[in-house]
C-alpha cells in the first residue's frame, strides 16, 4: 500500500508546507539515487493559500478546472479521471509531481459543507490513482477545517510539525485526539501518527531547549518524536527562490535534517512496517 502522509497542525506558520514538500522531494530524490524503478511522488496541495504549489511549481493560477477544486468538485464516477488529469510535474524534478491548490478551495469547503461523502472526496478518488506513486505529500491549512478532514481521511500518516514555542504538551494532545478521533471516529484504521517533527529548533534560545527536554520525556508525545528542524535562514531564501531546500545548499543544518528524516521515511516505506 502507498503511504500517504499528511503534515497536519491547526497552528499558523509551523512549517507543514516547508515539510511537505522538502520530504516530496526529499523521497522522489533518495529513491532515484537508490535506482528505485517506482519512483514517482505526488504532492498535494489543500490549502487555498497555495505555497506549497506555488514554490514546486511556479504558479498561482490554477482554478476550478485545473485544480484540487476540481477533483472535489466532479461526479463521484469520473473523479479519478479528473484528479489524473490535473496532476502537473513540479519544476523541482520531473519524478515529483503535485496536485495544485487553487484560491477557490476556500469557498469549496463552504460549498461542500452539505454534500453527502463530502470527507471522502478526496481519499476515494486517491486510493484508485495511489499505486501509481511510490508515496503521496498532503500538505494542509492551518485549521481543523472540512479540507484538513478530507487530507487526514485520505492519508496514512500523520506528521505533526511544531515549532518549540508552541510544544505545550496541551495544545499537541488537541491534535493527536483529533487524528485520533479521524481514526476511530471516521473508522479510518489505517491512518498512525507517524510522529511530531519540531522544527524552527533555535539552539540559542534556552526555552526552546527546555521545550524539547519536556517533550521527549513525556511519556506519550516523547515516543512520538521523529525528528528536529533547526531555524535556519537556508529555508526562507530557498522560498524566496521557489527551489527545494535540498537544490538550495544540501549542506544547510536544516537539509542535514530533513535528510535524515527522509531517509528513516523512506526506510519505513521499504520495509512496509514501522
Ligand atoms: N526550519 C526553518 N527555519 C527557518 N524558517 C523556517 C523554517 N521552517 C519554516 N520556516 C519559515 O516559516 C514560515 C512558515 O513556514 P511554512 O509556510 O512552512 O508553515 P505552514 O505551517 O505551512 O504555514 P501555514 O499554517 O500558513 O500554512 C515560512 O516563512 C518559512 O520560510
Ligand atoms: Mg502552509
Amino acid at each position: 500500500m502507498t503511504r500517504i502522509f499528511v503534515l497536519t497542525n491547526h497552528k499558523g506558520g509551523v512549517g507543514k508546507s516547508t515539510s511537505a514538500t522538502t520530504i516530496a522531494f526529499g523521497i522522489t530524490s533518495l529513491l532515484r539515487h537508490t535506482g528505485a524503478t517506482h519512483g514517482r511522488v505526488l504532492l498535494i496541495d489543500t490549502d487555498s493559500q497555495g505555497h506549497a504549489t506555488l514554490v514546486t511549481t511556479g504558479r498561482n493560477d490554477f482554478g476550478a478546472e485545473n485544480s484540487l477544486y476540481a477533483v472535489l468538485s466532479a461526479e463521484r464516477a469520473t473523479a479519478a479521471q479528473t484528479l489524473a488529469q490535473c496532476i502537473v510535474p513540479s519544476t523541482w524534478d520531473e519524478h515529483l509531481h503535485v496536485l495544485p491548490a487553487s484560491a477557490m478551495l476556500e469557498g469549496a469547503e463552504r460549498e461542500l459543507m452539505r454534500v453527502a461523502g463530502a470527507p471522502y472526496r478526496l481519499a476515494d478518488p486517491l486510493s484508485k490513482i495511489a499505486a501509481h506513486y511510490a508515496a503521496i505529500v498532503i500538505d494542509t491549512r492551518p485549521s481543523f477545517s472540512l479540507m484538513t478532514e478530507m487530507g487526514l481521511i485520505a492519508a496514512t500518516d500523520a506528521i505533526v510539525p511544531v515549532e518549540p514555542r508552541y510544544l505545550e504538551t496541551v495544545g499537541l494532545m488537541s491534535v493527536i485526539s483529533k487524528i485520533n478521533d479521524i481514526r476511530e471516529g471516521w473508522r479510518h484504521p489505517h491512518l498512525r501518527i507517524s510522529g511530531i517533527l519540531v522544527t524552527k529548533m533555535d539552539s540559542r534560545i534556552r526555552g526552546h531547549h527546555h521545550l524539547l527536554n519536556e517533550l521527549k520525556t513525556h511519556p506519550v508525545l516523547g515516543k512520538l518524536l521523529i525528528g528536529v528542524i533547526p531555524a535556519n535562514e537556508a529555508v526562507s531564501y530557498a522560498h524566496h527562490s521557489h527551489q527545494s531546500l535540498f537544490s538550495y545548499d544540501p549542506k544547510a543544518p536544516a537539509s542535514k535534517a530533513y535528510a535524515q528524516l527522509v531517509s528513516m521515511l523512506v526506510r519505513q516505506m521499504t520495509k512496509g512496517g514501522a
